[in-house]
């Protein structure tokens, strides 16, 4: 081949990310077919969630027959019959004599995709050097195959001295105009965004998504009595209401208003369950935890974070309410990434 396969697989990733957040909570895939050459002739990828997976993108955009061709994959192409058939079939009955993948198919349901096209007589190889990106691009993937839950993102906005809110509370404005734009695009990237009550109650936010285009999360209260103003206007933008309250005259009261009620038992593992249910019911591979800093440690307390971005207003406060922090037992939490936000500083930690 003419063209090195690290630049063909390239490319199936970078045509991956046109996928966006259309695809979830499915991965970003794409898919290239070439000649023995290395000459480009089609280019696919998964452009929706129930949608063609980017195998099946690249076979219907190719204007020739596929016999004897080669195909590049940033996935192992799936082998189960879920919204739409499997591509390891597709690939086969399109007479493609070889596939390139980057990365293996890490759910049950959809794995066995090489096993099928190499026991039906397609050779398949895996490019080295893409684990990376690729990891970082799916991560809310990864997160919603492996641990069956979504993606938890914590996002905190704190004075120079680590105080996110006055004392007593209420709205504050801590962040510059450029930081209040990325913490909307942050909320743009994520499927649901929750708050504890005590932020619903003090605030008053919309959880919406105005700075940046992008869609709304969908939002995600908790609350364990329930204590929730009635007047606060995300309630009647149809909220996951976590509450370990059963009366049922109250709970029919939101219920009427669209709020979905969920059970939450309190104790031990009480987020690592609610999370289960937002991932099993409600298909949400992305949270992103606004706070405030009650709500941030119930979701460090379980080891439930995977990032937490920290946007740090150049003043200091004197006190306040402190952020929260993960235990001092867990060294886990690395720095990702730093950045000047205007006037604050962004910082993104990784576990
Ligand atoms: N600077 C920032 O980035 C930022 C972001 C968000 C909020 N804030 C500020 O933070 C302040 C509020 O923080 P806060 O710590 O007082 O309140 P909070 O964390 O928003 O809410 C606390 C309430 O959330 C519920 N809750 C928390 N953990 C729970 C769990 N594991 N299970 C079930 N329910 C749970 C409980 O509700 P019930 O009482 O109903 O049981 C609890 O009283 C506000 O002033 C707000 O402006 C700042």
């Amino acid at each position: 081949m003419r063209t090195p396969l690290a630049s063909l697989m390239a490319r199936a990733v970078e045509i991956a990310r046109n996928g966006g957040r259309a695809v979830y909570p499915n991965p970003m895939v794409g898919a290239v077919i070439c000649d023995d050459e290395g000459n480009i002739l089609s280019e696919g990828w998964h452009r929706c969630c129930g949608g063609d997976h980017a195998e099946v993108d690249a076979l219907k955009k190719l204007d020739r027959s596929a016999t004897g061709l080669t195909m590049l994959v940033t996935l192992e192409p799936c082998n189960h019959f879920g919204r739409t058939p499997p591509c390891s079939h597709a690939i086969v009955a399109a007479g493609i004599k070889k596939v390139y993948i980057a990365s293996h198919e890490p759910t049950e349901k959809a794995c066995g995709g090489c096993d099928y096209l190499t026991s039906h007589g397609v050779a398949v190889e895996f490019v080295p050097g893409f684990e990376e990106e690729l990891a970082e691009l799916n991560r809310f993937f990864s997160a919603t195959a492996k641990e069956r839950r979504p993606w938890v993102t914590l996002k905190a906005a704190t004075t120079a001295d680590g105080f996110i809110a006055p004392p007593g509370g209420g709205r504050f404005a801590i962040s510059s105009p450029e930081a209040l734009v990325e913490g909307h695009r942050l909320r743009a990237g994520h499927m649901a965004i929750a708050v504890g009550a005590g932020t619903v109650n003090s605030d008053d936010p919309l959880l919406t998504v105005r700075l940046v285009e992008g869609p709304d999360p969908i939002p995600v209260i908790f609350s364990a009595r329930l204590a929730l103003k009635p007047d606060r206007r995300v309630l009647d933008r149809a909220p996951i209401i976590f509450t370990a309250v059963a009366d049922r005259h109250r709970v029919a009261l939101l219920a009427a208003r669209g709020c979905r009620i969920e059970t939450l038992t309190p104790g031990a593992g009480s987020i690592g369950r609610a999370l289960s249910v937002l991932w099993e019911r409600y298909r949400i591979n992305s949270l992103l935890v606004e706070g405030g800093a009650a709500l941030h440690t119930s979701f460090l307390a379980e080891g439930l974070v995977d990032e937490m971005v920290r946007f740090i207003a150049p003043l200091p406060l004197g006190e306040g309410i402190a952020l929260a922090e993960p235990a001092e037992a867990d060294r886990r939490f690395r720095l990702h990434a730093v950045s000047p936000c205007g006037a604050d500083v962004m910082q993104v930690w990784r576990r």
